[in-house]
Order: structure tokens, then sequence, then C-alpha cells
């Protein structure tokens, strides 16, 4: 399998442009199974994630096709006829949010069989929010070794769904099970991140009406058909929070473009309090440090305005180097530190107790090899590389391959010393 090599000490400068959302991508991809029209979406990112779920679209009638468009990358999704309502444990155990075309198919064909989900393993994730919300809009769901078996032949009802905790899953996969179903559906406690309010912008642009979404109630009001449209990806805040951390960490100046600032306002603010320089611009931000070292700071993971826990790790990595001792705390993983034991390969000094760890920064890490663990570990150990002594190799990176498009070129355009060591095909024990 393939690794990475990062060769610690380069500063970075110049721009890096951000990609179309992952997390969004893949849901706005679901919601081609509503329709028998084409769906457009643009400002796609080609990643091992997008490409998973194509397949297991293409299994259930979707004509899956990505094109280079004047717009830039994009994907046609087509499904004239649901061929099939079987997600097989196969296809989606390699990535968790694949179990939300169950909400679609039910919608759209009245029965799916769908693979309880696998995904990053970053605590026990279960799915019982899911299949709440799809029992309160009125399909009948069974479970059956290892899979939920969803029916509502006579099309799904509008409902009041009350979260108890806040989920983004399940707030997704409500929203795209509701936009077909008889009646108005009012979702309560909706988690409110910015991929939320891309969905809904996408299924209103198909004939649905969604409103609120972003807020945490969601109201929407079923209609009988949805069209095709076109749609554009809003701006991945986790990869342009990533190349933020990165740019602090290995000093330099990096302008990051095709983005919203005003999506990780958290992390800027988090930034700043360090000692780095922020500037937010009309399509981006800025981000500078020239010599100095960082000073700690703590931070809270928390549902979307808070600051998000697909940056945990890579904030972590960049606490290592700083000075003085930083509490970062796990709100809503368990299980979410497994970077930690990799980072202190490096020579990062960081206890873990519970749901907190404490990171004494160090003057300076050394580099070693290491190991990704999921998709936002992996990254945090390619940042502490950018400035770790030698050389640092990053083993099991298709966590990486997950979630970030082009990385080494992205990192490499801006002077940093990163390169991809093919694998030999034989799986890593
Ligand atoms: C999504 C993101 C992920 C991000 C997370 C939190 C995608 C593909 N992934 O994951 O990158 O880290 O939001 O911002 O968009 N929970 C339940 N029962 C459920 C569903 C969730 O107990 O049925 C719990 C989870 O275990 C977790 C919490 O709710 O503790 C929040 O998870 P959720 O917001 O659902 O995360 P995902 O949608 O899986």
């Amino acid at each position: 399998m393939d690794r990475i090599a990062i060769t610690g000490g380069a500063q970075l400068n110049g721009t890096i442009p951000v990609s179309g959302a992952k997390n969004s991508a893949i849901k706005l991809m679901a919601a081609s199974l509503l329709t028998d029209e084409p769906l457009r979406l643009t400002n796609m990112p080609r990643l091992a994630d997008t490409r998973f779920l194509g397949k297991l679209l293409t299994r259930l009638g979707v004509q899956v096709t990505e094109s280079d468009g004047p717009d830039g990358q994009q994907t046609l999704l087509h499904a004239p006829e649901i061929t099939s309502g079987f997600a097989p444990y196969d296809l989606v155990r390699q990535m968790r949010a694949s179990f939300n075309v169950l909400g679609p198919l039910v919608a759209r064909s009245g029965q799916a069989k769908v693979s309880l989900p696998g995904g990053c393993t970053i605590g026990a994730r279960p799915v019982d929010l899911h299949l709440q919300a799809l029992e309160a809009l009125g399909a009948k769901i069974d479970l059956h070794e290892g899979y939920v078996y969803a029916q509502a032949p006579r099309g799904l009802k509008g409902a009041e769904i009350t979260f108890p905790i806040v989920s983004v899953g399940a707030t997704e996969h409500a929203m795209l099970a509701a936009v077909l179903a008889d009646g108005v559906t009012v979702i309560h406690n909706a988690a409110c991140e910015p991929e939320l309010a891309d969905l809904q912008d996408c299924l209103n642009a198909m004939g649905a009406k969604v409103e609120g979404a972003g807020t945490p109630t969601i109201t929407i009001t079923g209609v009988t058909r949805l069209k095709g449209a076109t749609h554009a990806v809003i701006p991945d805040r986790i990869e342009m929070g990533t190349y933020a951390v990165a740019a602090a960490m290995a000093g330099g100046e990096v302008r990051l473009t095709n983005a919203r600032p005003g999506l990780i306002d958290a992390l800027l603010d988090k930034l700043k309090e360090a000692g780095a320089g922020v500037e937010p611009t009309a399509d981006g931000v800025i981000i500078r440090r020239n010599g100095h070292r960082l000073d700690s700071v703590d931070i809270e993971t928390a549902p979307f305005p808070g600051f998000a826990t697909d940056l945990q790790a890579q904030f972590m990595a960049l606490m290592t180097t700083a000075k003085g001792e930083s509490r970062i705390r796990e709100t809503i993983f368990e299980n979410r530190f497994m970077h930690a034991p990799e980072l202190m390969r490096l020579g990062a000094d960081i206890s873990v107790s519970g749901g907190e760890a404490r990171v004494r920064g160090v003057e300076r890490l050394e580099g070693a090899e290491v190991m990704a663990t999921d998709l936002r570990a992996s990254v945090s150990l390619v940042i502490a590389g950018l400035v770790a002594r030698g050389e640092t190799t990053v083993s099991r990176i298709y966590h990486l391959d997950r979630g970030f498009e082009r990385l080494e070129e992205k990192l490499g355009a801006c002077g940093a010393q990163v390169r991809r060591i093919k694998g030999d095909g034989e799986p890593e024990l």
C-alpha cells in the first residue's frame, strides 16, 4: 500500500485552492436517487469516498459520469429508474455515509435493503437516530443479519422528528427522505453544519420545499416528484482548516482560495490566539507565521459553529511544538485521540485521559515511521511531519485518500517536501 514521506523543515509559501466539500458531495450524490432526471454536481472533489459512492450508486441504477467541464470537475448522476434497492456490506462498510442511500431509496421506490455501515474507527457511531427518523416518517424497519430492511409501500408521511442529540448524518438522512413524503416534516434539534444548507439548496433546485437548514429547525413540505438540477458543491471547510493549520505549523505565508473563511471562524480565532497571522480575503484566507513560536491554546470540539471535531487532530499536531500546555477536549466522538500515540512517536509530549488530551509543547519533533488510523488523524501526522527533523513516513494512507484531493501536489506547490511512495500491493499488517 502507498505511503507518504515528508522531509521536515521547509516553510510553506504559495496558494492552495480548496476543493469541493467531501462531506457535502457524498450526500448530494445520494440525492440523485430521488429523481429520474439528471443531477449535475460541479466543484466536485475526486476522492476515494466519492468513487466508492459512485460504485454503489451505479449498482442501484444511477449512471455516474465524471468529466472536466467549463465549471471544473463535475459529476453527472442520472437514475432513470432504481434497478436495485440492495446496498451490500462490501460497498457500505468502506464508507459510513453510503448508509444515507437508505432514505432516498425508500422515498422513491418504497423499499430498500442496506447494510449497516463501517467507516472511520472513531467510536461506536451507531445509526439509531437515522432509523428513528425513517420510522417517524412511516417506514417499517427490520434489522436482520447486519442489514436494514426498510419498507414504505404507500410512500413516506410527513412527521415531527426530534433528535435527542445533534447528528449531521441523521439530519441529512431525514431531509433526504422527507422531501418526497406526503405532508410536512419538521426536524427539531437539527444539525446546523454548512453541509445541511448546501443539501437544502441542491434539493430546492431539484424542486423540493425545504426551509431552515443551518438552524436547529428544518421544515420540509413534501412534493410528489423532483426534477434534475445543476448545483455547485460548497468549499471543503475541513480541507481549508487543515491547510490553514499546516501553514501555521510550517511557517511562511499561504493563501487559501475557492473557499469561505466564515465556515471555520472557530479555528481561525484559535489560530489568531496562538499568534498566527490570519487575514480573510474575498474567496478565502491568508495564513502567515514568520519565525516566532506559537503559544498554546485550549480547544473543545462542538457542533457547528463550534470547533469542528474534524480539525481536532490537526490542531493537536500544531500544539505539539507550541509554547506551554494545551488542553484539547473532544466532545463529539469517543476514541478520537488515536493520533496521539502516533504524534508521540515523533517526540510529542501528550497525555490522554478520557475525552481530554494535554499537549505540552516541545522544541522540536523528530521524523519517524507512523501510521494513519483514520481520515483526519492521518493528515495530522503529515502536518507534524512538515516540521519534524528528518523524514516522517506515514503508512495506511488510504485513510488520507478518502478525504484529501491531491494532497502532495497542493502542499508541494507551496514548497513542502512531500512524496508518495507507491506500495507493492501487499496489504500492511
Ligand atoms: C459527520 C461527518 C464527520 C464529522 C461528524 C461530526 C460526514 C460524512 N461525516 O459524521 O466527518 O466528524 O459529522 O461533525 O458528513 N450518533 C448516534 N446515533 C446516530 C448517529 C450519530 O448516537 O444514529 C452519535 C455519533 O456516535 C456521534 C454523534 O452522534 O457521537 C455525532 O455524529 P454525527 O453528527 O452523526 O456524525 P456523522 O454524520 O457520522
